[in-house]
């Protein structure tokens, strides 16, 4: 039998088409210049099933949505102490941006801003790699989560260094709390190629899709993550997941999620479906509007609100 979830969607596309509101991100030229009109979104089911509509296959960059993915790598690397140790798990209630650390130990707040993520990137892999070799378990570990082997949009991340100044900040602060231990400029530079990685909206639902299957890619069946790494993950999605519309995002969906400046947003309902979009014009947040529009039907219509 015809399954009638394309139809669905389609169905949902075609009624948030219409709101053009917001812009692509502007402070990565590469980025700004990305066709604002792309409008994708697909479902990944636990058991494998793949359903999507509209731009399902266009490559994007993943940007922030490789921050919980990464932060998986980490705690599976290094453990949870060393992790925590770190980089807390506390909404910052302020943009991806800001420094958000903490006054008396320097930790980031969490890992889904800037702060913690550069850290995060930089605890990947153990402790005595190099820069490649850190990028390269990065790599090889979100691929593992997409079931596909991905790669570096090289212009997006030479458009992206040129202007990364706030970050290079953050990542000096953290040197001089000693919460980073590397040399600054090669974190940011390793961190910002894990935020260039290309995706589709399909890539994006087989990641979510392997958190909802407690760790295990629903496809080539690997076991990506153990399950308190996934657990940890999700409950840090929940919290901050949507940077300072955290609170918004609880009431209105209520599934575990993360955004990306490119776009794309992702959605894990445990033991469900991994759910992702692909809508670059975003609001004052940093997220995508007609991603968050997509999402506000889908938990509506479907009752997916768990938090
Ligand atoms: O660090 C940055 O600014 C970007 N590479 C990633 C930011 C991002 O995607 C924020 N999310 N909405």
């Amino acid at each position: 039998m015809r399954s009638v979830v394309p139809d669905y969607l389609a169905e949902v596309l075609g009624d948030v088409e219409p709101d053009t509101s917001g812009e692509p991100a502007g402070y990565i030229p590469e980025l700004a210049a990305a066709d604002p009109d792309r409008l994708g979104a697909v479902f990944a089911t636990v058991d494998g099933k793949v359903y999507g509509a509209g731009d399902v296959d266009t490559e994007f960059t993943i940007q922030s949505i490789s921050k919980p993915f990464a932060y998986a790598l980490a705690l599976s690397d290094r453990g949870f102490g060393p992790v925590l140790a770190k980089v807390g798990v506390e909404p910052s209630g302020e943009a991806f941006n800001e420094i958000s650390l903490e006054s008396d130990t320097g930790r980031p707040r969490n890992p889904m801003i800037n702060a913690g993520a550069i850290t995060t990137h930089a605890l990947a892999g153990s402790e005595g790699m190099n820069p490649a070799e850190r990028l390269e378990r990065v790599v090889q570990g979100l691929s593992a989560f997409a079931g596909r082997r991905l790669a570096v949009d090289e212009s997006v991340y030479a458009s992206e260094m040129e202007h990364a100044h706030r970050n290079l900040a953050i990542a000096h602060m953290l040197r001089s709390h000693g919460i980073l231990a590397e040399d600054p400029t090669a974190v940011v530079d390793g961190y910002t190629r894990q935020c260039s990685l290309l995706v589709t909206t399909r890539d994006l639902a087989m990641m979510a899709a392997t958190l909802a299957n407690r760790g295990v890619n629903p496809l080539s069946g690997e076991q990506v993550i153990r399950e308190p790494v996934v657990r940890q993950v999700l409950s840090v999605m929940s919290t901050c997941g949507m940077y300072d519309a955290a609170g918004d995002w609880a009431t209105q969906v209520g599934i575990p999620a993360k955004s990306g400046v490119a776009g794309g947003l992702i959605g894990a309902l445990p033991g469900q479906i991994g759910i992702a979009t692909f809508s670059p014009r975003l609001d004052v947040h940093g997220n995508s509007v007609r991603g968050v529009s997509l999402f506000e039907r889908f938990s509506s219509d479907m009752g997916l609100h768990v938090m």
